[in-house]
């Protein structure tokens, strides 16, 4: 299956030699504030297997995020399966290195997840779940066109907020 590319990025699957990488991004304190806490590497690796075996299960999950002109990791963004209030929803999710926050990466990459979820996988709805004080992901979720829809217990959190929009 194809992976989007946007203006400034390419999204690829994740390999273990994303490792370095993924750990620093998933074990920063700041990058992992809304999540119970930041992640070990060997969680991070955990995270690249379960990205790896979504690959094979559904063809995508969340992607190696980089600037195409000088290969520098961004971020992580994709689309992945969740269980919200007992249906499968589809989500985008987005995670972008502190020094990197603030230049439009996560809006122009999840804009590029959420034209592959509609155009490549044919899906009709897409999701975001969001801890309400994580306001900078709540305007990403607004940018590409979703709207608050409800709250729910998540594994995120006991009052997620769920955006939705239909593609
Ligand atoms: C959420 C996240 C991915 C956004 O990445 P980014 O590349 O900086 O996002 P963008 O530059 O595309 O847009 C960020 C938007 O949030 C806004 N924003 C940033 N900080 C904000 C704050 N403290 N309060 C309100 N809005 C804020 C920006 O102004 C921008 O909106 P604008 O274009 O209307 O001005 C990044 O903050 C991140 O990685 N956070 C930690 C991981 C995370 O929470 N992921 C989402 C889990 S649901």
């Amino acid at each position: 299956m194809p992976t989007p590319v946007t203006p400034r990025l390419t999204l690829r699957q994740m390999t273990d030699a994303d490792l370095d990488d993924m750990a620093a991004l998933l074990g920063d304190e700041d990058v992992m504030r809304y999540y119970p806490r930041p992640k070990t590497r060997h969680e991070a690796r955990g995270w690249i297997v379960r990205n790896q075996e979504r690959y094979e299960a559904h063809g995508f999950g969340l992607w190696i995020m980089h600037r195409t002109d000088t290969g520098e990791f961004v971020g992580d963004c994709g689309l992945t399966y969740q269980r919200i209030d007992g249906v499968d929803e589809l989500e985008v999710g987005y995670h972008v290195r502190t020094a990197r926050q603030g230049n439009g990466y996560a809006t122009e990459a999840a804009a590029a997840a959420r034209d592959f979820a509609r155009d490549v996988l044919g899906a009709r709805r897409l999701i975001a779940i969001i801890n309400p004080r994580n306001l900078p992901s709540q305007r990403v979720a607004a940018k590409i066109g979703l709207e608050v829809e409800k709250h729910a217990v998540t594994a995120s959190g006991p009052e997620a907020v769920i955006y939705a929009a239909a593609l």
